[in-house]
């Protein structure tokens, strides 16, 4: 496996290749997109170590993952500082209100753990393509080494949100279930047009 090819995550469908063109173009909309995307992924972390507080494994993975992700809200904050961009209020996320659909809601706590570990898995595989996308093609050589640092440390979030999910249901069933979700979130993708001011 390249070293590339080793960032894509076996997504189904690779981001469309004007998506990275139109975010190279619009520094500051990305950038506040993407420090949102950190803040939430620290949040989803905090909610899952709350909610299933009597799952060491859980407790024990994703703390030291909420760190992660809010020194990567800070690092990608520190930039916005040096370049006058302001953070602003929330957007709307439209790739991650989408995929919600695809997440089953009901079910005993076990599968619901397991689809929302799977869920944010998702976004890490997705948000890890953007950065390989990034760093192989951003014209500035700043960004290409910044978003690197992202794409490798989400690829590690990536594999122990799958790692968690297969601790509470069988491997099999686990990857039964990833296929499925990867096949909707490819129809998700391909439904959404590219844009510069959306990390996803
Ligand atoms: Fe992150
Ligand atoms: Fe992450």
């Amino acid at each position: 496996m390249t070293d590339a090819k080793k960032f894509t995550l076996g997504l189904n469908l690779p981001s469309d290749p004007r998506w990275v063109d139109l975010a190279s173009k619009s520094e500051a909309e990305i950038l506040i997109d993407h420090a949102f995307c950190e803040q939430k992924a620290a949040t989803t972390c905090i909610s899952l170590i709350v909610r299933y507080a009597d799952l060491d494994d859980v407790v024990h993975e994703v703390t030291p993952v909420v760190a992660e992700e809010w020194a990567h809200f800070r690092k990608v904050l520190k930039e916005m500082q040096k370049r006058g961009i302001k953070l602003g209020l929330p957007r709307r996320d439209e790739y991650v209100n989408r995929i919600r659909s695809i997440f089953h809601k009901g079910g005993d706590r076990k599968s619901q753990l397991v689809e929302q570990l799977l869920f944010a898995a998702l976004i890490e595989a997705r948000s890890c393509e953007r950065f390989k996308q990034l760093w192989q093609n951003h014209p500035d050589r700043f960004f290409r080494d910044f978003y690197y640092d992202f794409m490798v440390s989400e690829a590690g979030h990536y594999k122990m949100f799958l790692r968690l999910a297969k601790n509470h249901l069988p491997e099999k069933e686990v990857e039964r279930r990833w296929k499925e979700v990867l096949e909707e979130e490819a129809k998700i993708v391909k439904g959404l047009e590219p844009s510069g001011n959306r990390f996803h």
